[in-house]
């Protein structure tokens, strides 16, 4: 049993192969935080490691337990997980131990994306239930242990089942003392086009954190937070990960006075919500991961695998995605029927399978400056319809996409002449606009109704196969003429749980079609979102030496097969940078292929090259995405970069040299997670411009020891590979 509960000391112990958690009832019915980590025989007590304290709680009954989820108003005075606010003001809640119950398997969280078990036996759930007899508040502590995964989800509900109304002020996810503070943190922020820049830092004594208040997950953030030890790399050291299956206002706090907290759930300063008698809220899942020495690389495949499994909707889990070629930054808004239809006709015979018209096809949208909620063709640019177009693209053999922004609606629209109180802003208050337009209040019920109608109406109207859902800015204003004033606190999270509602409802009723989720680039890139849309666009910068970077860090957390990577035009629209067709596709390769350029403007030669790369990444599709990712250590990272995925059935490695320095010695390449006694035949990709010399050094037969402990050996010198940006692709089969 992975969640026993031994009734003399009041423990719980969820545990398997990967970690333990220590939760005891205390004498005062508070609920203790023992002890979370490497995991700890099954069937034992653990009273020494009650001792392990937090130096800045006071208890009532003189121990020195953390809480498992403090309140704040009982000498705990850290930062508390939860607050809520009785009809008389106070804030004094003491809820404690009522009952509990464990069970197989795993519920889903009303209105809000969680994981799922399919099969009882695939996880244990605890459900412990605390009360507070003053107010009446119920409280239910969630947590769900994965069999064979070093997991565990948390969410808590909030239930009034007393007789006067109380105002939650604040309700994380997850909160975790951690014994002493000897841990690194790794985080990321960024910017458009500028997303997942690792930060990386100690903790330090006070507070740090991370959060969002802008209605989306945002590009300057990311809901997750990596712990490791100081000592800890890549392949080894402890190291824990917390994430937050949530794309709307978050907050991520560390508190260290000594032994640090680590908290994760909605950002509480842009959040209240008010609990009449007999109603339940329940907070977004967290998820903990950890790993006792398989170092960052273990943090990052226990997310892959859980958001992989148990998050992403099944009928996309494990499909292969379809290589497309998106109009954008071949055409921007300036295109016609006929100039799709050529480029359509290019892209089917180099390999190309979707075909997605991006944005511009509607209104009177030739600019970003208007159109947006008006989702009906624009004639003059294509005369024969969505229809018309999607039935010509599909009759080439393509399969045909199309990008909309359903959140927005543009000042110079018909929706915002019909419904100008439909944008979110404050009566009276001049709106702020940004990319020119404004949001649509999706805590609406009628407009959520609205947009189900007009995206299922189109979506029926032409054989589409393809939605990219896109979301070009932020909220400002934040307020909504439905709530009254006692309830504007809960616009945020209720904005996001009506994003939630229209993707459920949409996807549901298109199980088949493949929803790709956009705010311009990774502004909503989280698992949130994965839970709905199985692939998201990662970021509006398609430099292939920025996309290593960006693929790299997004990699700590999410899996290749949530992100979309484009082959794009040189030089590049956002850096000016020129590197190779094939050094573009290398990189591309390692996710959800797609090509974002004009291929009528290709030359012939260009057209092979193209036609070659999407053969072989067709040849390997199932293992570029969804493979096993690995982030290989080199030498030098501001040199080098190097990933590797592994199916059951090959190894692909990917080495890219970023900038040539002269002389400079060969590079060894150590692989991972090969079978040390067989043998494997190794080769190269022959388009990729290899050096023949790397084909001597490496090709043939390679035992997996020695290619994990000697390793590739890469003449990074040679004629051939003097220059930047120069990469190969490595076939690794047993
Ligand atoms: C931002 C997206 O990230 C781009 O890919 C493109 O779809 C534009 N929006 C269109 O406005």
């Amino acid at each position: 049993m992975p969640i026993d509960f031994n009734q003399e000391t009041k423990e719980f112990h969820l545990h398997n192969e990967f970690l333990s958690c220590l939760i005891k009832v205390l004498d005062d019915g508070s609920i203790g935080q023992v002890y979370c980590g490497a995991p700890l025989m099954p069937s034992r007590s653990y009273p020494f490691l009650s001792l392990l304290a937090s130096h800045a709680s006071f208890r009532r009954d003189r121990t020195l337990i953390p809480f498992e989820y403090p309140s704040g108003a009982r000498g705990d005075y850290r930062v508390c997980a939860f607050a809520v606010q009785e009809a008389d003001g106070s804030m004094a809640m003491d809820p404690v131990y009522h009952s509990h119950v464990i069970y197989e398997g795993k519920p889903l969280i009303p209105r809000l994306p969680s994981l799922y078990a399919e099969q009882d036996y695939e996880a244990q759930t605890l459900e412990l239930k605390l009360f507070d007899a003053v107010s009446g508040l119920s409280l239910i502590l969630y947590y769900t242990i994965y069999a064979g995964a070093p997991v565990i989800a948390r969410h808590s509900r909030f239930i009034n089942a007393g007789e006067k109304p109380l105002v939650l002020r604040k309700a994380m996810s997850l909160s975790l003392d951690l014994p002493d503070d000897n841990w690194q943190l790794m985080s990321v922020t960024g910017a458009w086009a500028h997303e997942f820049q690792l930060i990386e830092e100690r903790i330090s004594a006070g507070f740090q954190g991370i959060r969002s208040n802008r209605g989306n997950s945002g590009h300057q953030q990311n809901p997750f937070l990596i712990l490791k030890r100081p000592f800890t790399s890549e392949f080894l050291g402890e190291a824990l990960g917390v994430s937050l299956l949530y794309s709307g206002n978050f907050a991520i706090a560390v508190e260290n006075y000594r032994s640090p907290r680590v908290q994760i759930g909605i950002n509480d300063e842009t959040f209240s919500w008010k609990l009449e008698e007999g109603a339940s809220f329940d907070t977004p899942e967290a998820l903990l991961v950890y790993t006792k020495s398989g170092g960052i690389n273990g943090i990052s495949q226990a997310f892959h695998a859980v958001y992989q499994e148990k998050l992403v909707r099944k009928t996309w889990r494990h499909k292969e995605r379809p290589v497309l070629l998106n109009n954008w930054e071949g055409t921007y808004f300036n295109f016609t029927e006929e100039k799709l239809l050529a480029m359509a006709s290019v892209a089917k015979e180099l390999g190309i399978e979707l075909f997605v018209l991006d944005d511009g096809w509607f209104g009177q949208r030739d600019s970003d400056d208007s159109s947006l909620g008006d989702w009906f063709v624009d004639t003059r640019k294509l005369p024969s319809g969505i229809a018309g177009l999607a039935k010509k693209i599909t009759a080439m053999g393509l399969q045909f996409g199309l990008w909309i922004e359903p959140e927005m609606i543009s000042r110079k629209s018909r929706l915002f002449e019909t419904h100008p109180d439909w944008a979110v802003g404050v009566p009276g208050r001049s709106r702020t606009e940004q990319r020119n337009q404004y949001v649509l209040d999706m805590s609406r019920q009628e407009i959520v109704d609205y947009m189900v109608t007009v995206i299922a109406n189109l979506i029926s109207s032409a054989p589409i196969s393809y939605i990219k859902w896109d979301m070009n800015r932020s909220i400002t204003e934040p307020f909504s003429i439905a709530l009254p004033p006692d309830r504007q606190g809960e616009f945020f999270h209720r904005y996001i749980l009506g994003v939630y509602e229209l993707y459920d409802r949409l996807t549901t009723l298109f199980p088949d079609v493949l929803f790709e989720s956009c705010a311009g680039g990774g502004g909503r890139f989280d698992a949130g979102m994965l839970a709905f849309a199985p692939q998201a666009w990662l970021s509006d910068n398609t430099d292939a030496l920025e996309r290593l970077r960006i693929q790299s860090v997004a990699s700590l957390v999410y899996p290749q097969s949530s992100w979309g990577s484009h082959v794009s035009a040189v030089p590049n629209h956002q850096t000016g940078r020129s590197t190779s067709l094939n050094f573009r596709a290398m990189v591309a390769f390692f996710g959800n292929l797609g090509f974002e350029l004009d291929p009528t403007t290709l030359s012939p030669e260009e057209k092979k090259q193209v036609a070659a790369c999407i053969e072989f990444y067709k040849a390997h599709r199932k293992t570029f995405q969804y493979g096993q990712f690995f982030r290989l250590s080199v030498a030098n990272p501001s040199l080098y970069a190097a990933w590797q995925v592994s199916s059951e059935e090959e190894t692909l490695v990917g080495f890219y040299k970023l900038l040539a320095q002269a002389n400079c010695p060969p590079v060894r390449l150590r692989l991972t997670n090969l079978n040390g006694s067989y043998l494997y035949d190794v080769s190269i990709w022959e388009q990729g411009g290899f050096e023949a010399q790397d084909k001597t050094f490496n090709c043939g037969s390679r035992g997996g020891d020695e290619l994990m402990s000697g390793g590739l050996l890469l003449d990074t010198t040679s004629v051939t590979k003097q220059g930047d940006f120069f990469g190969e692709i490595f076939i690794i089969k047993r």
